[in-house]
């Protein structure tokens, strides 16, 4: 049984205060849940505030939204792997689609954050997806079928235990149409058959592989319901807490 993910990527959004004040009203609500992890993803300026205003055993894990392929050096304005788990994070988001479209990262590139990331000890939260130009020329196994070999490239079986995929199709990504949970099931379905044809059934069994793309507290129940949804990677819902919260309580 795959434990379910509920992740909130709050993007460009938040002050440190109005980050720390979400995530402490989350924090009380994920201490009630057993069964579910929950993950918050500040900006970066807030990390570490977040992470010093949670009780040390809080539930609510915190990820960071991106991260650079180099753990030092000189590269302006990048943060690094190591400096997220100096942070408290244990995880990270890369790949997100909009790292892909507005800041150009390919596939080469998201895999060396990967294989870095998994190295200063984060946990790595994988975002694929296709665009609807890509769905409608009917490309998008191809597309999915790259970006989980190119972004897995080089990763020995046992650390996929700490990698989490996200399919989050680009064209339900802010735009209030969300993929149907036929169309989500079909897509998780193809991935988790990809990772099992590349590292093995029981590494392909153990991952979950989450949903993204306007999830909201009324289609969440739906999506959770099928076999090979293990969560939501959620935005715009995530900076309520009380839609956020209903999603976390999904029935
Ligand atoms: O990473 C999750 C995000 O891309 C989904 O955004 O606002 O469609 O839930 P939203």
């Amino acid at each position: 049984m795959r434990k379910p993910i509920i992740a909130g990527n709050w993007k460009m959004h938040k002050t440190i205060a109005e980050a720390t004040g979400l995530a402490a009203e989350l924090a009380a609500a994920a201490a009630a849940l057993d069964d579910v992890e929950v993950i918050v993803a500040p900006p970066f300026t807030a990390l570490a505030g977040v992470v010093g205003a949670l009780p040390a055993d809080s539930a609510l894990r915190v990820a960071a939204q991106n991260c650079y392929c180099e753990d030092k050096g000189a590269f302006t304005g990048e943060i690094a792997p190591s400096m997220l788990v100096d942070a408290g994070c244990s995880h990270v988001i890369l790949g997100h689609s909009e790292r892909r479209k507005i800041f150009g990262e390919n596939d080469a590139l998201i895999n060396r954050k990967v294989h870095a990331a998994l190295a200063a000890g984060l946990n790595v939260i994988l975002c694929i997806g296709e665009t609807l130009e890509e769905r409608e020329q009917e490309r998008m196994y191809d597309v999915l079928k790259t970006q989980v070999s190119e972004g897995l490239k080089g990763l020995a079986g046992e650390q996929l235990a700490r990698v989490v995929i996200a399919y989050e199709p680009v064209w339900a990504i802010g735009t209030g149409r969300t993929a149907t949970s036929d169309q989500a099931e079909e897509a998780h379905s193809f991935v988790r058959g990809l990772v099992g044809g590349l590292f093995g059934q029981s590494e392909a069994e153990a991952m979950r592989i989450l949903y993204g793309g306007s999830v909201k507290p009324e289609n969440i129940d739906g999506l959770m319901a099928r076999e090979n949804i293990d969560g939501a990677l959620v935005g715009g819902a995530s900076l309520q807490a009380e839609d956020f919260i209903r999603i976390m309580n999904f029935a």
